[in-house]
């Protein structure tokens, strides 16, 4: 094992990871440390970003990456793991050695990536939305403005060259736990280090945004508010980082208890000509649905979810496996399957002879949903209008991926897919129609791990893995379905 020290950037990784593949270091034997105290590392050197050659600066050295790889690793590099280095080295490497399938999403490997360079590019979009300068009055060695947000992401040297570009030669700067970014006017300066909110707090900031609150609370007009075009527009989670951000609740539940019908009935009377009584919902905006998962308000339950879990695979799948809901550690992961049960499921998928790659994994309900037990979160069924809530969703991943056959793993699944609530074990053993596929009915890989002895997990785990197998038949064959009547219990 080779221990391979680094800068915490993308530039060092990039040297060191030619280095290495020059000398022909695969990925198990090299261990990937950062240095503790990292140098300051200069602008150029964090946007001093790959390009398709780049990566071969010597023909002795020559890796050649496609452009589509080279934008994920750059991106992929700013994901907070304390693995990326060594994950992104085995990416490099699989490359080299001619596996192409790396930088697919099909593949392991190269669906981490993906999902790595998709949060990052989200972290992105939301710093350069979300970030709110206060103006200082002018003092010296200060600058002109500051800001403070907290990223998802290392994304903080992005979206400051970001800034740069655009706020011309005024002064500011972003402080974030981890580092701050100053803009002297000419030039970007990059710290890696702890930067407080509060050390950077004057009476004069505090001035500003006395000011700033003032001004947002003018504007705000209980009449017109509409709460879930509001959270979709300014998601919960960043209203901490927002100086109006403590203001809003409040805000909302005035505007709810009186005061939105008040300044709606005050606007319907200061009209001229003959008065129309307006109930008060008939008069609230219309409301949109919500174009991404992440913004989904449908239902209740993104309240208390840490973020909605959409599916995960090849979008051209032949097989869809349907679960419940994430667990604990998809809503923490942001992926379905990833937890117990998703283990338990990939080792009956592996006995029906079938790569999970190949499968598109999703799930009936999207959000977590769970009530406390002392420090745990613990699941909690989700209830039919949630179930329906959720199938906008559903319907449109199965219109996307037209899978050859569906499984249903468990009845909130097999509830959603029929869109009625049915009896499990009427739909276990044969394979059915629904949305215009095959359709199989199975256990839930959680129920087999409920078990208590070993000899019962075992049999339901066996069952999971027939009804996998079936499923990887009909999809090889790929023969169209046929409706069959089906007699279902009369409890159902
Ligand atoms: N259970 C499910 O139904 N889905 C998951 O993604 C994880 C656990």
């Amino acid at each position: 094992m080779q221990a391979v020290l680094i800068d915490d950037h993308f530039a060092a990784w990039r040297a060191a990871s030619l280095d290495a593949l020059s000398r022909g270091l695969a990925p198990e034997t090299i261990e990937w440390r950062v240095k503790q105290a990292p140098e300051s590392p200069q602008t150029q050197a964090l946007f001093d970003c790959l390009e398709v050659t780049d990566i071969a600066p010597s023909p002795a050295r020559g890796v050649q990456v496609s452009k589509e790889l080279a934008a994920l690793l750059r991106d992929a590099a700013l994901f907070r793991d304390p693995q990326r280095w060594a994950f992104l080295y085995k990416v490099l490497w699989r490359w080299q050695q001619g596996d192409r399938t790396v930088a697919s999403p099909a593949d392991v490997d190269g669906a981490r990536l993906t999902r790595m360079a998709k949060s990052v590019r989200r972290a992105k979009h939301d710093m350069i939305a979300y970030v709110r300068f206060r103006k200082q009055t002018a003092a010296a060695h200060s600058p002109e403005y500051i800001a403070w947000y907290d990223p998802d992401h290392d994304v903080l040297g992005w979206a400051a060259d970001h800034f740069a570009q655009r706020m011309g030669r005024s002064t500011w700067m972003i402080a974030t736990p981890r580092g701050a970014a100053f803009w002297d006017g000419s030039e970007l300066h990059l710290e890696q280090r702890r930067a407080l909110p509060g050390e950077h707090r004057g009476k004069t900031v505090d001035d500003a945004e006395a000011l700033w609150l003032a001004y947002y609370r003018s504007t705000f007009n209980p009449a017109r508010l509409n709460e879930a075009a509001l959270e979709q527009h300014m998601p919960v989670r960043f209203w901490k980082g927002l100086p109006e951000g403590h203001l809003i609740p409040a805000m909302i539940s005035e505007a709810k208890s009186g005061a939105q019908r008040v300044a709606q009935a005050g606007g319907v009377g200061a009209l001229g000509g003959k008065s129309i009584p307006v109930e008060a919902e008939f008069a609230q905006p219309v409301r949109v649905p919500p174009s991404s998962l992440d913004g989904c308000r449908r239902c209740e339950l993104w309240r208390h979810a840490t973020q909605a879990v959409g599916g995960s695979g090849p979008g051209d799948a032949r097989i869809m496996l349907i679960g419940e809901q994430p667990g604990d550690q998809e809503d923490l992961a942001g992926q379905p399957f990833v937890g117990p049960a998703g283990q338990l499921l990939d080792i009956a998928i592996a006995r029906a002879g079938l790569l999970r790659a190949q499968l598109y994994l999703t799930n009936a309900v999207k959000h977590f949903k769970w009530e406390p037990r002392g420090k745990r979160r613990l699941h909690k069924t989700p209830g039919q209008q949630e179930i329906a809530a959720c199938a906008y969703w559903l319907e449109r991943e199965l219109r996307t991926v037209r899978p050859v056959v569906i499984v249903a793993l468990g009845a909130t699944a097999l509830n959603a897919l029929l869109q009625r609530k049915v009896s499990l074990k009427d739909y276990t053993g044969a394979p059915f129609e629904a949305a215009g596929a095959w359709a199989i009915a199975t256990w839930h890989p959680s129920f087999a791990l409920r078990q208590q002895s070993d000899a019962s997990r075992d049999k339901l785990l066996d069952e999971i893995s027939n009804a996998l197998r079936d499923a990887r038949r009909l999809a090889e064959e790929s023969v169209a379905p046929v409706t069959q009547p089906r007699r279902e219990s009369p409890e159902s």
